[in-house]
């Protein structure tokens, strides 16, 4: 059953706890799907596990678009929110109602996700007003990164505590329908999430957010050797692949892969046999085949 902002509303209302996860390509987002994941953030932390940048700020709206309608592919089930880049909604509010509209239109997101408050509040209704589900993102905003002089926890003190309390209340205002709460003292993030309707989601923001989120790549061992404390490696992809790897290249080189059994023999017509013998689900290349209700 597709999942809608309003379900996410009503899972606040009845104190029950979901999982976000991020997704940029079809096959990962086709997996998360399977498995139940209820929302998936195709973030703009794709500039760093897909593209290689240093931070997110490099990321443009032509890259996110590309990444989204890839995951809107593979989705069936789950609500597909997609993050507006850096300056993709800062020159003015007609250009975040115009990048929102194609992440919606062109990419076939759900809604959209903005980091920050100030002008981000009106553009937060205007958007909402126009259809457009907002996820609101404060605390450690990494499109901040040169404000805040690094990736460093926010909302430490009294003050800086007070101003992330009163934005997500206008946030939530405003017509949010979600808040990132990220790198914030737990505490804090008890504190914001007892005072709204909406549900937070957090990403180190302490275990009593309504919501967790973290990156695919950290939380299955694929990025490297330093990743920030908030994260649980649940598995350890990046050594499984390595060993699946190193096996892969010495069956190839001592001649052990390819066995018979992955070999074709002589038929009456080559071509025909070959297509009739790759004919099936997941038999396609890279086992693609789309799912029968895929979208997009
Ligand atoms: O870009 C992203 O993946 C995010 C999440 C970590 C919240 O903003």
């Amino acid at each position: 059953m597709s999942i809608s902002v309003k379900d996410l509303q009503t899972y606040k209302r009845e104190g029950r706890r979901f999982a976000m996860l991020t997704a940029y390509d079809y096959t990962t987002a086709r997996i998360l799907d399977e498995a139940g994941v209820p929302v998936i953030l195709v973030g703009d932390s794709l500039g760093m596990t897909m593209l290689g940048y240093p931070d997110t700020l490099a990321v443009t709206v032509d890259e996110m678009l590309h990444h989204i309608r890839a995951v809107r592919r593979g989705v069936h089930d789950a609500l597909v929110v997609g993050d507006m880049p850096f300056m993709s909604y800062h020159a003015s509010i007609e250009d975040g109602i115009r990048n929102a509209g194609r992440f919606l239109q062109e990419g076939g997101a759900n809604a959209v996700k903005l980091e920050g408050a100030g002008r981000v509040i009106e553009l937060t209704q205007r958007l909402t007003e126009m259809g457009i589900p907002v996820m609101a993102h404060l605390g450690l905003t990494p499109q901040y990164v040169n404000q805040f002089g690094g990736f460093k926890v926010q909302g430490k003190s009294e003050e800086a505590a007070e101003t992330i309390q009163r934005d997500a209340l206008a946030l939530q205002a405003a017509g949010a329908f979600s808040l990132v709460l990220e790198g914030i003292p737990a505490d804090l993030g008890r504190i914001v999430t007892r005072s709204l309707t909406i549900p937070t989601i957090g990403i180190g923001a302490g275990a009593d957010c309504d919501a967790q989120v973290l990156v695919i790549q950290d939380m299955l061992g694929l990025s490297g050797a330093r990743v920030p404390k908030f994260v649980k490696r649940f598995a350890d992809l990046r050594g499984e692949i390595q060993r699946a790897v190193g096996e892969y290249i010495n069956e190839v080189e001592v001649g052990t892969f390819p066995g018979p059994e992955h070999s074709y023999g002589m038929g009456t017509s080559a071509v025909p046999k070959v297509a009739e013998e790759a004919v099936g689900e997941g038999a396609v290349y890279g086992g693609a085949t789309p799912p029968a209700k895929a979208q997009g």
